[in-house]
């Protein structure tokens, strides 16, 4: 069976506004709760700098998935001792121009990024979007079009206007989607007749701590509260986006590495399919439109008394189902009887090499997940990132051999292949995590590299910014020509 893929299939790249776009002082920008994080690495994990009412600074860290809580009584501050990424990020801002082209160049007809809330409503509660953020999206989707490339456009990417964060505690509170429905109808009349495929949120599995969602408990009641707010405001944000754009396809995005057991113990088996629930209930919710009969199991687990909902809102999660499941894959994670739920990471897998991030690598797992999603849902898959972080050394003329990178990909694009040429499964297209290097979301690190284009910037924003085509650049450029067949001959 030939590795070629069905006409249509869309390819290109994703990126997010806060690791990307920089500029965040400029063109009327709000402060977003991105903006106090600062650099880290992984074993120095990235922290927020906060106040307290006395004066004390804290640093509560930042990570991935376990961040600190964050006292009520803390103010965000900027320390002149502290690096911030976001705030430049790579420049994409000044920069949109080149990037595009360079993603054109390599033949991309489809790039995904998000756009800054607080670019566009800067405190989230202004009654009229901020003009100039608009006009700055304008001009990026329409350069875009220059090269018939169209946008993927994520509505919040793990991000939320400070202010909404800290008076409300972002999604935990119910006004909050009435901010977000506002901010969702700005985008659409501005840009629906320009963008076809809309995420609602981004990995909205993995609900983070203060800084991304605006809760400042991760975990618990709050956690399941928030994401019942923010299941309802994608449903709302659905039925207005098909009323008001009738071709669009709505999705939203799941972060599903694949799970294993450790052993085929029936205790660890059972481990493991309970914690993929923990995936599931945010899927099932929203693309089969009701909350799963497991979820009061799943409440019960996780200390949750009673999620608050209002009387319309079984009837909005049942219209506002998604068009399409949307999700990244980078690696996959064993799971035993007895592990923490929601354990990230969790056993090491002896079967799998790990990245020096010890992310295991695990292309079949790829094939297994979207036969899994799709088995279930029976509806569109989008693979909307995947991705290869490694640390890239450029040569005397600032080139980087990347093999390791062309080898992840060209494997995963494989296994992609099965899954939509041999195992029938219905997928839309694929947008690889991150085709210029940008910021990592999990550490703050430059060094950890996705892209196809390498950027000249260190890990405290030193730099040219100068962007230079990797190796792996001219192999993706063949890849999407010959729309996946030339992997045939690899
Ligand atoms: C996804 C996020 O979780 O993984 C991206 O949507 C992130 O924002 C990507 O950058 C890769 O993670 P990291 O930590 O290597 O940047």
């Amino acid at each position: 069976m030939s590795y070629a893929l069905p006409k249509d299939f869309l390819w290109g790249g994703a990126t997010a506004d806060f690791q990307y776009e920089g500029g965040f002082n400029e063109g009327g920008r709000g402060i977003l709760s991105h903006d106090y994080e600062t650099d880290g690495s992984l074993e120095n994990p990235r922290h927020h700098t906060l106040k307290m009412p006395g004066g004390e600074i804290i640093r509560p860290k930042s990570s991935f998935f376990h961040a600190d809580p964050v006292p009520k009584e803390a103010q965000p501050v900027f320390l002149d001792d502290s690096y911030y990424p976001s705030h430049q990020a790579v420049d994409f801002y000044h920069r949109y121009k080149e990037d595009i082209a360079l993603m054109a160049g390599m033949g991309f007809n489809i790039f995904r990024f998000s756009i800054c809330w607080s670019r566009i409503f800067p405190t989230g509660e202004e009654n009229e979007p901020n003009e100039k953020g608009l006009k700055f999206y304008d001009a990026v989707i329409d350069e875009m079009a220059k090269y018939n490339m169209e946008p993927l456009i994520t509505i919040c990417h793990d991000e939320i206007p400070m202010e909404l964060a800290l008076k409300y505690d972002g999604w935990s509170s119910r006004y909050v989607i009435d901010c977000y429905l506002k901010y969702c109808k700005a985008l659409f009349t501005r840009y629906g007749k320009k963008c076809r495929y809309w995420l609602t949120f981004n990995e909205i599995n993995a609900i983070r701590g203060f800084g991304p969602c605006g809760t400042r408990e991760s975990a618990g009641q709050d956690r399941y509260q928030a994401a019942h707010h923010m299941f309802i405001a994608s449903a709302k944000a659905v039925q207005l986006g098909h009323e008001m754009m009738p071709n669009s396809m709505f999705g939203a995005m799941y972060a599903m590495s694949e799970l294993y057991p450790e052993t085929c113990k029936p205790e660890d088996m059972f481990h493991q399919l309970q914690e993929r629930r923990e995936n599931w209930y945010f899927i099932d919710t929203m693309a089969r439109g009701y909350y799963h009969s497991y979820s009061k199991d799943l409440w019960k687990r996780h200390n949750v008394k009673e999620i608050q909902m209002e009387p319309n809102d079984t009837q909005t999660l049942k219209e506002g189902q998604l068009d399409f499941v949307s999700f990244s894959y980078y690696r996959s994670n064993t799971t035993k009887a007895g592990d923490p739920w929601f354990n990230v990471g969790g056993s090491a897998n002896p079967y799998l090499e790990v990245t020096p991030w010890g992310w295991p690598v695990d292309p079949l797992g790829l094939r297994y997940c979207m036969n899994e999603i799709y088995d279930r849902i029976q509806k569109p898959l989008f693979i909307v990132e995947n991705g290869l972080g490694a640390i890239d050394e450029v040569d005397e003329n600032n080139f980087v051999e990347d093999d390791y990178r062309i080898d992840y990909l060209s494997d995963h694009f494989k296994v992609m292949a099965d899954a939509i040429n041999v195992d029938g499964v219905h997928c839309l297209g694929y947008t690889m995590w991150a085709p210029i290097d940008l910021v990592s979301l999990s550490t703050g690190e430059m060094k950890k590299r996705y892209g196809f284009v390498y950027v000249d910037m260190d890990d405290k924003g030193n730099g040219t910014l100068n962007r230079t085509p990797k190796k792996s650049y001219n192999w993706m450029k063949r890849v999407i020509e010959t729309n996946g067949a030339v992997l045939d001959e690899l």
